[in-house]
């Protein structure tokens, strides 16, 4: 049964991606701060989902996510998909405070953790939603897409230190690194931005699925995003000045 966590996930894309993994018969270990939409997802799927309540900015984060990896008595796949962002109009130092301890602190703590422990396990697969927003900078929401750069160019750093550290290995058992990019997709997350090309959640979260279970290195999320990732990474800058 392979065991699966994934941080981040009483709604949304996280919330979608917990039922398609315990559809699939895996046993998911589904983490957030609302108590009550963990135990919902725990009453739908008894013999597939355990839980574990937390805040990914607290002291105690990595004390939660061993007590979850003991409970499920092990975890071969760990999804970093909490995250948060706000549109910062006016520059507003509580929305950037909590954007960077989610996205980078709790992000980077949590998934250094994991490395490190897939490492002495021997195998492992880490996936973190970052965002497209991560390829330039955003006048409305400059921490936001500071901090999904952050992510995503962490995420490379461990793509190739996995890729050096598994030639050297055994083929069956490699460190393997996923760095998930979307564009819009249909949730609170998404409100306040002007939007375009919004994919619904069940659509964004079975293109995951799909990425992660091919042990993809990048994807974009719906994959047309791609083009949009290209085009922003290529604008030149007096263009890109008028829409960033
Ligand atoms: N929707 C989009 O258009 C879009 C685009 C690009 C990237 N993304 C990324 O996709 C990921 C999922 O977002 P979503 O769109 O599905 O939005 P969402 O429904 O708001 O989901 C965010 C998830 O993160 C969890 N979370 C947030 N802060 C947390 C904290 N401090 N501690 C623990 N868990 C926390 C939330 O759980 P609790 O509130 O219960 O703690 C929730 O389960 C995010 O990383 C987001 O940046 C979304």
């Amino acid at each position: 049964m392979k065991k699966v966590i994934i941080i981040g996930a009483t709604s949304g894309i996280g919330r979608e991606l917990v039922k398609l993994y315990a559809k699939s018969g895996a046993l998911v270990g589904a983490t957030g701060r609302r108590g009550d939409l963990l135990y919902t997802l725990q009453l739908e799927y008894p013999n597939n989902v355990l839980t574990e309540c937390f805040d990914v900015t607290s002291q105690e984060n990595i004390a939660h996510l061993e007590l979850l990896i003991t409970k499920m008595n092990g975890v071969d796949l760990l999804l970093y998909n909490a995250g948060y962002g706000e549109p910062s109009d006016k520059l507003d130092w509580e929305i950037d405070r909590k954007t960077v301890n989610t996205n980078v602190n709790g992000f980077l703590t949590l998934v250094n953790y994991m490395f490190n422990y897939f490492e002495h396990q021997g195998y492992g697969h880490i996936a973190a939603t970052s965002s497209i927003a991560s390829i330039r900078g955003s006048s409305r929401a400059p921490a936001y897409s500071a901090s999904k750069a952050f992510m995503s160019t962490y995420m490379e750093g461990l793509y190739i230190k996995a890729k050096k550290r598994n030639v050297s290995g055994n083929a069956e058992k490699k460190i393997v690194i996923t760095d998930i990019q979307p564009g819009f997709v249909r949730t609170k997350m998404a409100n306040g931005y002007g939007k375009f090309w919004v994919a619904p959640v069940k659509k964004a979260a079975s293109q995951i699925f799909t990425a992660i279970e091919h042990k993809k290195w990048r994807v974009y999320i719906t994959h047309r995003w791609w083009l949009i990732a290209k085009l922003m990474k290529w604008m030149p800058e007096f263009i890109y000045i008028r829409i960033g």
